[in-house]
């Protein structure tokens, strides 16, 4: 039996899925990732860019670099991993896609079903957050960040507003996390897709299923903190595997 073979009998097995996504899923559509050659953070420092400390040193600077993300995901489509996750979670109640991307390409993919609408524990980067009244609001426009007087500010208070993204030092939204454990502690696969497993709480969630007794699985070009506890682990990139694993068993 080959381990994809292994793989597939053990989601066609299971009763809940839990899939958790990392930047490799989006590698594949052009999305840089973090930490590979050519990762944003090989380029750039997070704690310049990435905290809350940095946006109230200087919000021009990371509204720059946020807008440019903004401008390079804009010409990304979903790629064939997107789509077979979209897929089987539009037909299978009991599979939902967890994700640390904020470049809302599962949600594209996802396209008007609910069902299969992912869980984004870091946020997006097409939504944005008022710093003084907290209203939210999606947005795809063009950043101006020429100066601090163009940066995108409140309809309601006209407060500053930032990238809806969970920064470095922030805590996640406890509800948005707080479901995601409640899914992986509940699931029979967690199915681990391109991400390099250090950035907690998210690294933690497939921990969750393993200890319940549940399977987890991984697709990545590369070994990971998590590759040694997984029952299997597919090598290559997810826009090939991840459709060939679950076409068979999830057919529209
Ligand atoms: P990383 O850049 O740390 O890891 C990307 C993972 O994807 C690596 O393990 C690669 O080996 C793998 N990979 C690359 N190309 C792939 C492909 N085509 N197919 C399959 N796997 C591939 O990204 P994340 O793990 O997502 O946080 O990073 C986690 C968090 O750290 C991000 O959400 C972000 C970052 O700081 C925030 O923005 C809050």
């Amino acid at each position: 039996m080959t381990v994809m073979e292994r793989a597939r009998g053990i989601i066609r097995d299971a009763g809940h899925v839990v899939v958790l996504t990392g930047a490799g899923v989006s590698a594949e559509s052009g999305v840089p990732t973090f930490r590979g050659t050519g990762g944003l953070w090989k380029e750039h420092r997070a704690e310049d860019l990435a905290t809350p400390e940095a946006f109230v040193r200087d919000p021009r600077l990371v509204w720059e670099w946020y807008g440019w993300r903004r401008r390079v995901v804009s010409q990304c489509v979903p790629n064939a991993a997107h789509v077979a996750l979209a897929s089987a979670a539009r037909v299978h109640d009991d599979f939902r896609i967890v994700t640390q991307n904020v470049d809302g390409l599962h949600s594209v993919a996802a396209a008007d079903s609910p069902r299969a609408a992912p869980l984004e524990l870091h946020g997006c980067l097409f939504r944005l957050r008022c710093t003084r009244c907290g209203k939210r609001r999606d947005d795809r426009g063009v950043i101006d960040a020429t100066s601090r007087a163009t940066l995108p500010a409140c309809a309601a208070c006209e407060g500053l507003e930032r990238p809806d993204i969970v920064w470095f030092g922030e805590a996640l939204e406890p509800a948005v996390i707080g479901e995601a454990v409640a899914l992986a502690s509940a699931a029979d696969v967690c199915l681990v897709v391109g991400t390099s497993a250090v950035v907690h709480p998210a690294a933690g969630l497939a921990d969750l299923t393993r200890r319940r007794g549940g399977h987890v699985i991984e697709v990545n070009i590369t070994d990971t903190p998590l590759s040694g506890t997984a029952a299997v682990t597919l090598r290559g990139p997810a826009a090939v595997l991840v459709p060939e694993l679950l076409s068979p068993d999830f057919p529209e």
